[in-house]
């Protein structure tokens, strides 16, 4: 089931996933949590670092899964998705860096590197929590359009769309985002017991429409958690605008079954 959340504005809509995490982790502290990177994310990160900043939102036994980094950073890289994490969360928060869980971009046996990151998600029983993005092409992760999807974590040609959606933390040269990720596999994001789906702006409003009413397809891969059982969409007005009038009329303030 897929419930919809339409708020305000794109700060509330961050602030919205923000609490999700911050409640769920007052419920099961051991939470393990699949993390997202891009643009949307940050103002989310901005309000959960304020929650755990308010006492809200501990981390002390959390353990935390980025969903994907490019190939040939090392975590040091200032455009790899460490970077990224350590500047917009984990230099804020009480998470153990043992609890912190990245692809080694630079790892030349890529084939070892996605073997190790999924036997620890394993080994915990797999995400109690994925927090997902969309890409403006449907894809979650860098799970990419295309015939068929991985189920485990792979390594993945970056479609150009992907490159230049990247490009702002490379001096704004799409080129120089690197041409392959590591991404967490869909199977490990639809084994999770709970997906948010965070999206904001006009620009996502086409992709999120066919996402959740569009035909279920891996050429959309977000498609996919039409079929999940527990699936929370949280969108601003400008993302939720080309959904159903009716849906959007009934989930605003509040939530519904898509
Ligand atoms: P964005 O990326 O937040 O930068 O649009 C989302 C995604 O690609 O998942």
């Amino acid at each position: 089931m897929t419930r919809v959340a339409i708020l305000p504005s794109a700060e509330a809509a961050a602030v919205t996933v923000a609490t999700c995490i911050a409640d769920a982790l007052q419920v099961d502290p051991e939470l393990v949590i699949g993390l997202p990177t891009g643009q949307t994310p940050i103002p989310m990160y901005r309000a959960l670092v304020e929650l755990h900043r308010q006492g809200r939102a501990d981390f002390g036994r959390a353990t935390t899964f980025n969903l994907d980094e490019f190939v040939g950073l090392a975590p040091g890289d200032l455009g790899s998705y460490h970077a990224y994490m350590r500047a917009h969360l984990f230099d804020a928060i009480n998470l153990a860096p043992e609890r912190m869980h990245l692809f080694n971009g630079k790892r030349k046996d890529w084939r070892r590197e996605i073997a190790r990151f999924d036997a620890a998600l394993s080994a915990l029983g797999g995400l109690t929590i994925a927090v997902v993005g969309i890409g403006r092409n449907g894809h979650i992760g860098f799970n990419e359009p295309a015939p068929a999807l991985a189920t485990a974590s792979h390594r993945v040609r970056l479609t150009e769309a992907s490159r230049r959606a990247n490009a702002a933390a490379f001096g704004g040269r799409w080129r120089r985002v690197p041409t392959h990720a590591l991404s967490m596999g869909i199977g490990s994001i639809l084994r999770a017991r709970t997906v948010l789906l965070l999206a904001t702006g006009a620009h996502k409003a086409a992709i999120v429409a066919r996402a959740l009413h569009g035909p279920i397809t891996t050429r959309v891969p977000a498609s996919l958690l039409q079929a999940h059982p527990n699936v929370l969409v949280v969108l601003d007005r400008a993302a939720a605008g080309k959904l159903p009038m009716s849906e959007r009329r009934l989930s605003r303030g509040s939530t519904m079954k898509s």
